[in-house]
């Protein structure tokens, strides 16, 4: 039954994160009135899935819902948004990490409120996302404060911690694209070089799970920069330079990229303690320059 503090919710866009929001708030309690998406086969799934209204117009979910998510492609929302008429009492969100309210402009000129939701999790799958979104950071913003309430109350009905930024949301998804996107980049890079050893990139990825496992862990329970073990924490100059040397001749592609981010590791191993000045010289004379730069939330 609905609950009157509780706003209809509409879905545009039945891709991951639309399909596993909208089952997700029906399932917490939330009404959700309408979806829409192009495609019919994944519009009727997630409509089922939430127990909504399959609707064929993008309007269709605007009519029908008080609360409309633009779960569409990034660079698809502020169009998608520009072809519903918006009137007071409407509001309209979308999930883009790295954009503001701006985003927006269309609907708010037309009075919607409008607002922004944003996730901090990595969706690959929809199985995936589900078990991986409680106790996630949820990025949140509104032009009203009811709608920002509405978006406090949602996120924390799917097990989330509603956040609230102050500065650049690109600088938020920057970090965000760093921590989860480009840790696949470099498991794909660090896996890939198992074919060396004689065994398989997928048997290279078995086996470095644990140890990412066990990464994420220590920066979990002993945080920056205790988690920090390896050859720079312990300032073994002689490994570096072995690693430099078969990089030449595996992954030569690589090279400047593992000496940036050995430059940055310097730093964090200064920081622990476990290596003096002089040790972190002769780390950053072995890759070839000075120290990289500090940390920038000093
Ligand atoms: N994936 C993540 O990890 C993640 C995490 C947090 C936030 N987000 C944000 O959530 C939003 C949706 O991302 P997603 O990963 O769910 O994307 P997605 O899986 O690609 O799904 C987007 C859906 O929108 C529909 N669509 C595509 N182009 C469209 C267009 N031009 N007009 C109308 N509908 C269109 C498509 O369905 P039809 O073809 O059926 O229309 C598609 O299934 C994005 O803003 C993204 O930044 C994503």
């Amino acid at each position: 039954m609905r609950s009157a503090d509780r706003p209809r919710l509409g879905f545009i866009g039945a891709g991951v994160v639309g399909t596993v929001l909208s089952a997700a708030l029906a399932g917490a309690g939330y009404p959700v009135a309408a979806v829409y998406s192009r495609n019919a086969s994944r519009r009727d799934a997630a409509a089922r899935g939430a127990q909504a209204q399959a609707v064929r117009t993008t309007q269709g979910v605007a009519d029908l819902a008080d609360v409309v998510f633009l779960t569409v492609p990034d660079d698809a929302i502020a169009a998608v948004a520009g072809g519903i008429r918006w009137s007071a009492g409407k509001s309209v969100v979308h999930c883009n990490g790295a954009a503001s309210l701006d985003l927006l402009a269309g609907p708010r000129s037309q009075e919607a409120a409008v607002g922004a939701f944003h996730p901090l999790q990595s969706f690959a799958t929809e199985e995936q996302a589900r078990r991986n979104l409680p106790g996630s950071a949820i990025a949140i913003d509104a032009s009203t404060d009811e709608l920002l309430a509405h978006l406090e109350a949602i996120a924390v009905a799917l097990g989330g911690h509603p956040l609230t930024l102050h500065g650049d949301r690109a600088v938020y998804h920057l970090s965000a694209a760093i921590a989860s996107n480009y840790l696949v980049t470099l498991l794909d890079l660090a896996a890939g070089l198992w074919c060396e050893l004689g065994l398989s990139k997928e048997e290279g990825l078995r086996a470095l799970l644990p140890l990412v496992r066990g990464t994420v862990e220590n920066l979990d329970r002993v945080g920056l920069p205790a988690a920090l073990t390896g050859p720079i924490a312990r300032g073994d100059v002689g490994t570096i330079e072995r690693h430099l040397a078969v990089l030449d001749r595996v992954a030569p592609e690589a090279r400047t990229m593992y000496k940036e981010l050995a430059r940055r590791t310097i730093p964090i191993a200064l920081a622990k303690g476990r290596i003096d000045a002089t040790t972190a010289r002769r780390l950053a004379a072995s890759l070839g320059d000075g120290q990289g730069d500090d940390d920038a939330c000093g």
